[in-house]
């Protein structure tokens, strides 16, 4: 059924299915939109899979000095905490200062058209970009991810598609991969990315 008719952001839910129903919302309003207007509700569905495999892969990453890009309410970030990693910081042009208050943490608000424009400056350990790349326009991912990396030499990438395949652009390689299934057999990937050669 359509959600066509709704009046309000899709209840926040643990249906992995609510994943259409942001589609819909996608398609109706655009991406930033339905964020700039929806964001501080949007709750992530598939939180107990992605803190699992951040769990079962932490210690392979340098998390030592982390920023987690599109960070949302700090669904990560929150992870990270609980690890007991302490170095992180935030970035979401959408959900700044829910951030905040959900995490204790700073945060910046950076869109992708900023990084495109190389306001992302800083050295950090690692990248973690969890249930967001994807959203990124397809023209735009290869110059969006080369700003990442400009700050960083480890990009995680958390998804539950098969995009973004970094591993297609030219000078990037896919260190590590893992995965798991959610209940209903959606499969929810970690990617781990580093370029062959590190900026200068
Ligand atoms: C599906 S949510 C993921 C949030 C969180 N990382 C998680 O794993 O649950 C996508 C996030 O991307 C952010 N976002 C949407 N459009 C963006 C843009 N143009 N630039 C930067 N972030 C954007 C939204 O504010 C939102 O927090």
């Amino acid at each position: 059924m359509s959600n066509r008719k709704q009046t309000g952001p899709p209840e926040p839910s643990n249906d992995p299915g609510n994943s259409r129903a942001i589609r819909d919302w996608y398609q109706d309003l655009g991406i930033d939109e339905y964020y700039r207007r929806h964001g501080k509700q949007y709750q992530n569905p598939h939180l107990p899979w992605i803190q699992a495999l951040i769990e079962r892969n932490h210690a392979r990453l340098d998390l030592s000095h982390c920023l987690d890009f599109c960070c949302g309410r700090g669904e990560v970030s929150k992870i990270l905490l609980q690890l007991g990693y302490r170095q992180i910081i935030g970035c979401d042009p959408y959900t700044q200062s829910l951030y905040q208050q959900q995490s204790g943490l700073d945060c910046l608000a950076w869109s992708f058209e900023d990084l495109l424009q190389g306001k992302l400056t800083g050295n950090y350990s690692c990248i973690i970009s969890s249930f967001a790349l994807h959203l990124c326009p397809r023209d735009q991912l290869a110059p969006l991810v080369w700003q990442l990396f400009n700050c960083t030499s480890q990009l995680v990438i958390v998804t539950p598609h098969k995009r973004p395949e970094l591993e297609l652009i030219e000078g990037i390689e896919l260190s590590f991969t893992d995965q798991v299934l959610t209940q209903r057999g959606k499969r929810i990937r970690l990617k781990v990315y580093r370029p062959l050669m590190p900026p200068e």
